[in-house]
């Protein structure tokens, strides 16, 4: 293929990659914008392959076919629930290649450049190297995390910002060394190995270093740091779609970063330092107080009693595939002329849309479902909440309990509705790790039991 019909085939990839994300920032238009990306990622596949940099088609082939089963076999196995952990290691291979490629440069002896272009080169390669160690590294603590193989408590060395300050000055003096070095044709590999181990080492640190809460914020900074990997990658290997859908990955994820730390009332840099979801230091309050539970016949009846009905689903939902059920009953509810809405908050579950990802599979009309903001003055209205697999979204410790590792989060105030009805299997914590007072209020009753099963029965005495 001529150099033209790449270039031409790469602005159309880039069109089409601008595209799913405008589509993907609204949920009618969320499927359009999957398809136009994976348009754009098919020609720009196409046209690299078909380009003049590809030397060897045999070692191509064999790694579009290692790596597209790995894909496809990740992407058939994997249960929703799964699907931030697979997010967190795929961002992790991202950067693991943004290292090879950085390696791969710097040995490569075909490449023949002098002056000032061969010391903005090795300047990319450095920085390559160091945004994807810290990706790779911080990408599988996440999936740790995420996937509860790691503990979510956060981890807080004794001076852990200066150890983190002191990380940030090696890697300058390294890279100062490190140009140096190449200038001189000494010894190079020797600081850029300590530096992948230092950004390697910081990776971990940071990661270690936030609160369960926090995770969220976490997942899109890495998301976003994945992306300026690829950019570095794009640079190394001077492919312009690279550098352009790295650029738009990186922005994107650096903006939900914001909008996550928004929606949390967190300060962006205060959580990339590590120590959040620590509360001020204090002990969190105990939970004490009689629980009151419910059955499933008493909540329809509560519900069939109710004018104005609101839904809050939450991580539960989506280990127990409520929604579908969840669905019925809204329709049922409407049908008798219920005003049923479904409250979201912008964390709910374990990755950003979980919750709208679920309720839109479900077939849950968009315009019932509203985010946080919307409804948080309106609960004096509502007649009966019903907390799905819900809890630290719904905690009011949240708000009064300035030792809580999620004090100042804000929640979802249902308990200022006439009841509430929590569906949860016990009193186990979520995903933070903090009692919750909401179990525990007059105005509340406790439906245990898996969702999807309460679900159920909720909708079978609805029906009798
Ligand atoms: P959580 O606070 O994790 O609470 C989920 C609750 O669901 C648990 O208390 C659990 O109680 C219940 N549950 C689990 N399986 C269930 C089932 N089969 N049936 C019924 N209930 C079930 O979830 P949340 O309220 O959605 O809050 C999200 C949390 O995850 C926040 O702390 C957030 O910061 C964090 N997080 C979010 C993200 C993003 S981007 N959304 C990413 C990482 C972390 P039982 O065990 O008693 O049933």
């Amino acid at each position: 293929m001529s150099q033209s019909l790449v270039t031409m085939s790469y602005i159309v990839a880039t069109i089409l990659f601008i595209f799913s994300l405008s589509g993907l920032s609204n949920q009618e238009t969320a499927r359009r914008g999957n398809y136009y990306g994976m348009l754009g990622m098919a020609i720009a596949i196409i046209a690299t392959a078909l380009s003049a940099s590809v030397t060897s088609y045999a070692i191509l082939i064999v790694a579009l076919l290692i790596g597209g089963a790995i894909g496809a076999r990740a992407a058939l196995k994997v249960e929703m629930t799964q699907m931030p952990e697979l997010v967190a290691i795929m961002h992790s291979l991202v950067g693991m290649a943004a290292v090879l490629v950085g390696y791969a440069n710097f040995m490569d002896s075909t490449i023949t450049i002098g002056g000032v272009e061969k010391t903005i080169h090795e300047m990319e390669i450095y920085i390559g190297i160091l945004i994807g160690a810290v990706t790779f590294s911080g990408s599988v603590i996440a999936f740790g995390k995420l996937s509860e193989k790691i503990s979510g408590k956060p981890m807080l060395l004794p001076g852990r910002h200066w150890f983190n300050l002191m990380l940030l000055i090696a890697a300058f003096v390294l890279g100062y060394v490190f140009l140096q070095q190449v200038e001189s044709g000494g010894n190079a590999i020797i600081p850029l190995a300590i530096m992948t181990g230092i950004a390697l080492i910081f990776g971990v640190h940071m990661v270690m270093a936030i609160g369960g809460a926090d995770m969220p914020v976490v997942v899109s900074m890495l998301n976003s740091y994945s992306g300026w990997a690829a950019a570095a990658t794009g640079f190394m290997l001077s492919n312009d779609l690279l550098i352009v859908t790295g650029a738009l990955v990186g922005s994107s994820g650096a903006i939900l970063s914001y909008i996550m730390c928004r929606a949390m009332n967190r300060n962006f840099i205060s959580v990339i330092a590590g120590g959040f979801g620590t509360g001020s230091g204090g002990e969190a309050a105990v939970v004490e107080g009689e629980v009151q539970p419910i059955s499933a016949e008493e909540t329809a009846q509560l519900l069939l009693d109710a004018k104005n009905i609101m839904i809050i689903p939450g991580y539960g939902m989506a280990v127990a595939q409520a929604q579908h059920t969840v669905n019925e009953i809204t329709k049922l509810l409407r049908d008798k002329g219920k005003k049923v809405g479904f409250g979201i908050h912008p964390v709910a579950g374990r990755m950003p849309g979980h919750m709208n990802v679920l309720l839109a599979e479900a077939k849950v009309p968009y315009d019932i479902v509203y985010e946080m903001d919307e409804i948080n003055e309106d609960w004096a209205h509502v007649d009966v909440s019903i907390v799905i697999g819900a809890n630290d979204i719904v905690n009011p410790s949240a708000l009064d309990d300035p030792n809580s590792p999620i004090a100042g989060m804000p929640v979802l105030e249902c308990w200022k509705g006439e009841t509430t009805v929590v569906l949860k299997r016990s009193m186990a914590s979520g995903y933070a790790g903090v009692g919750n007072p909401l179990f525990v209020l007059e105005n509340t009753r406790m439906l245990f039991g898996d969702a999807n099963a309460t679900m159920q029965a909720v909708l079978k005495a609805l029906k009798g």
